[in-house]
């Protein structure tokens, strides 16, 4: 199985996945890209704002939500690379239940923030005449947008039920 194709997992292949297999994909595949990809959408936001400010269509604010967004990350990410996904690969789900409730609530925070994002940008609608950079920071929104919305996805509904299944798993297996 190619784990690391972007884009060609469907959801049931997730489901009969081992925990080390889907930890290693969301790494490459998400934590590493938005890595990637935020520092120059912040960069791209910051030009669009300041070079249309007076256009009715600017995303204003926007540069400051994605900085803003990229802080959590950072810190989100490195918590589940750190201590939680660490937990879950050696089978700990029942003493990961309190980390894995910190995470969900910080994907909330994040779903407000990509909710904000849509709201500033119309939808990633761009305005007749849109210049070259106001194309690329919407192209590079959307990929971002749809991929952190997978990402959480992903940890949400797959990895942490996973998780603590193979923790009930260990501890069936102890009776
Ligand atoms: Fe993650
Ligand atoms: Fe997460």
């Amino acid at each position: 199985m190619n784990t690391l194709a972007p884009g060609s997992m469907e959801q049931a292949d997730w489901q009969t996945a081992s925990v080390e297999d889907l930890v290693a994909y969301i790494v490459k595949r998400f934590h590493e890209r938005h890595r990637e990809e935020l520092p120059e959408l912040i960069r791209l936001a910051r030009k669009v704002e300041h070079v249309h400010a007076s256009n009715q269509a600017c995303p204003a604010g926007l540069a400051d939500v994605l900085e803003g967004l990229q802080q959590a990350l950072e810190s989100h990410m490195l918590k589940e690379e750190q201590v939680l996904f660490p937990m879950l690969l050696k089978g700990m789900g029942a003493l990961a239940r309190g980390p894995v409730a910190v995470m969900r609530f910080e994907h909330d925070e994040q779903d407000q923030a990509l909710a904000q994002i849509h709201q500033i940008t119309n939808e990633l609608t761009l305005p007749d005449g849109a210049c070259g950079t106001w194309q690329l920071l919407y192209e590079g929104l959307k990929s971002f947008t749809e991929d952190l919305s997978e990402h959480i996805h992903l940890e949400n509904d797959v990895l942490f039920l996973k998780g603590s299944n193979a923790a009930k798993g260990v501890e069936n297996a102890r009776v």
